[in-house]
């Protein structure tokens, strides 16, 4: 078979991540799939500013279309981040029959089921293992190797730039909005941070998480979500001084066939393992009635983990496609319509 050829919609610090990584372990990636993976087309408003890596300028555009309209490419990867335009932009990809690799937890916990049934429809599928904890390989394991469990709770630390800000004002009484544009400039961040600060891109990935997990649809609006922009200094130092470390925790549970799904600031005792998860690091437990308890850990945000993650999205994508595989099986959650909608419990 010849080359898998890509497009990429989006090219900030991450697409620029993924560039590095394909361009980087050429080798390695060839080694995986058998062929290698091209990157033919980036889209971007901005295909002008420097991003550290190189690319043939003839492969960069202002026009989304190219990529849709090039019947080589197979594979699309959307790095836009947000609701609008990457939703419309990942439905017109599906519709031409491309596969989707994302990290758009915003996309996927509002509209997944949407982009699951239009890509069932097309018989392409959705990838977006960046979507929650960067690179850490929690949703292939939810979906592969833990698929047979019955998963109780799932809950952590989920954002990289909230576990930054909280661990650098415990550990040097760092001032809230400084860290928060040194995250920003680290590449942690959310184009829009309030996402961040205010737990709604955790319960973005909670939303996923409950979804895989469960094999329930959730609604985004019913999780109760607070943030972290009104923890300050003498909060971080109290809790301390009694032996606590503030985190931004998502906590999701069945409890009697009722979801339960929560994100806000948690005292956690300093002897509990999420009490040392620090800096831009994430740690993500759950309970499976078999496996019992499991806890994956790693950087959960920034250029390389993520890209990590989307490329290893990418070479599973490519795997198939030279194995020509036909219909795939359908992924879980989202679009497992045997599993009724289940109750969200109330507050
Ligand atoms: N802004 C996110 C975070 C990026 O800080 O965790 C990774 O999802």
């Amino acid at each position: 078979m010849s080359d898998i050829k890509v497009g990429l919609i989006g090219y900030g610090n991450i697409g620029a991540g993924v560039v590095k990584l394909l361009q980087q372990n050429a080798d390695v990636i060839r080694s995986k799939v058998g062929a290698s993976i091209v990157l033919k087309r980036i889209a971007d408003l901005d295909i002008t500013s420097d991003r550290g890596v190189t690319v043939d300028p003839a492969c960069l555009t202002t026009d989304v279309n190219a990529i849709f309209d090039d019947p080589e490419i197979s594979v699309v990867i959307e790095l836009m981040g947000g609701y609008e335009p990457a939703k419309t932009f990942v439905l017109k990809a599906i519709e031409k029959g491309k596969h989707i690799v994302t990290a758009n937890k915003a996309l996927l916990a509002l509209h997944g089921d949407e982009i699951f049934a239009a890509a069932a429809r097309k018989g392409v599928e959705v990838q977006f293992e960046a979507s929650v904890g960067g690179g850490i390989p929690v949703l292939t394991s939810i979906k592969g190797n833990l698929a047979a469990n019955r998963i109780g709770s799932v809950f952590g630390i989920m954002n990289g730039t909230c576990n930054y800000i909280l661990t650098r004002m415990t550990q040097e009484g760092a001032d809230f909005a400084d860290m928060l544009a040194a995250a920003q400039k680290l590449g942690y961040a959310e184009p829009n941070p309030t996402f961040d600060i205010e737990g709604v891109d955790t319960a973005h990935k909670l939303a996923i998480l409950v979804s895989l997990c469960f094999g329930t649809r959730i609604d985004f609006n019913s999780i109760y979500t607070e943030g972290i922009s009104r923890i300050s200094a003498l909060d971080v130092k109290f809790a301390s001084e009694f032996g606590y470390r503030i985190k931004l925790l998502a906590i999701g549970k069945l409890n009697n066939g009722q979801v339960e799904a929560r994100v806000h600031p948690t005292m956690i005792p300093l002897h509990n393992p999420l009490a040392e998860v620090n800096g831009v690091f994430n740690a993500i437990r759950l309970h499976g009635d078999f496996v019992g308890p499991v806890m994956f850990y790693g950087r959960g945000a920034g250029q390389n983990p993520t890209a990590s993650a989307i490329v290893g999205d990418l070479i599973g994508l490519s795997r198939s496609m030279m194995a020509g595989a036909g219909r795939r099986m359908a992924p879980l959650g989202f679009m497992d319509d045997q599993v009724a909608t289940l109750p969200l419990k109330p507050m």
